[in-house]
């Protein structure tokens, strides 16, 4: 790890954004299967991140729980959006309406409905950022993007899609976007006990790209592991905290999308900024994740 204190990163060249953001996925629902939250406290959620100064929120249209839909909570909360305020979401995925999760992959032909439809449910002309998020939660593979990412260089070429982004990719997968259109952003599974990616990282740092983790806090419970609560009671942190800090240490180019439909989550969250890891801790957390994967 190198450290940085580096507050924002500029996504595409132009649209600057804290690097600390907000993933909306749980404000429907916070596990997978779990009761649905409430929605206006997802709303509050919502206006608390922006007046604490997130600016960079990661949805999807396929984030509904019964009907509660984070597109619709997003729009409901924010909209008339403040200036600067980026919005990222992703299509690719297919999820029926009584699935708790996506069961498969859009056809490519579906690809501008889906994101027509994220244009409709958050109430824009224009997305900011736009993921193709390939496959299901397999290790990314070598299978050809080109085609279905090509419909949405071509809805960049139209207008409606400022930037692009690809998820759940291996280098050659992003190799081939690249020699399509500009990509700004890639969304992969990662967290700092989780090497798997660290290549995918230092690509992304190297050539400019926001690298912009999802399940940053393990995705399925918080890890546990004794090294990062003993660096948490150091600094009179939590150990969700210390993960989105050694995460936005690791390089300027992560951003921090942590997702909780909870009020005091997203305090806790959002004050990880303020957390300095020190060269001792950074390196504590290098060798927790060159160690066993933590489940
Ligand atoms: N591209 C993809 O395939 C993909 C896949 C998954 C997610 N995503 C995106 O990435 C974002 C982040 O991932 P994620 O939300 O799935 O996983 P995550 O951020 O790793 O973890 C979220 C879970 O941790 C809990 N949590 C959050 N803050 C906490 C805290 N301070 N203390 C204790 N528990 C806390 C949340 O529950 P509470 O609600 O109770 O806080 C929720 O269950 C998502 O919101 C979504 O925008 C993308």
């Amino acid at each position: 790890m190198n450290g940085t204190d580096e507050k924002y990163w500029t996504l595409g060249g132009d649209l600057r954004v804290a690097r600390m953001g907000f993933g909306a996925m749980r404000l429907p629902v916070s596990t997978l299967g779990g009761p649905a939250n409430d929605r206006e406290t997802g709303l509050a959620v919502l206006r608390r991140a922006v007046e604490l100064g997130v600016d960079h929120i990661d949805t999807a249209a396929f984030y509904y729980h019964g009907d509660l839909s984070a597109n619709d909570m997003i729009r409901e909360a924010l909209s008339p959006y403040p200036d600067g305020l980026v919005i990222a979401t992703k299509v690719g995925p297919h999820k029926g309406p009584g699935d708790l999760a996506p069961t498969g992959q859009l056809e490519t032909g579906e690809l501008r409905a889906e994101v027509e439809r994220n244009l409709r449910e958050l109430g824009r002309d224009t997305l900011d950022l736009v993921y193709l998020r390939h496959g299901g939660l397999e290790p990314p593979g070598e299978e050809s993007i080109a085609e279905r990412f090509a419909v949405l260089a071509g809805l960049r070429e139209e207008g409606i899609i400022r930037h692009l982004g690809v998820s759940h990719v291996s280098a050659a997968q992003l190799d081939e976007a690249r020699a399509i259109a500009p990509v700004a952003a890639v969304q992969n599974w990662f967290d700092v006990t989780r090497p798997q990616d660290t290549a995918m990282l230092a690509l992304c740092a190297r050539e400019g790209i926001a690298y912009v983790p999802f399940f940053p806090l393990g995705g399925f419970g918080i890890p546990d592991d004794p090294r990062l609560k003993e660096i948490a009671g150091r600094h009179g942190a939590t150990v969700p905290q210390i993960l989105l800090a050694g995460l936005l240490a690791l390089s300027p180019a992560t951003l921090a999308i942590p997702g909780t439909g909870s009020l005091d989550h997203l305090e806790e969250n959002v004050a990880a900024t303020g957390v300095r890891l020190t060269d001792e801790d950074l390196a504590a957390i290098d060798e927790i994740a060159a160690g066993p994967d933590t489940p």
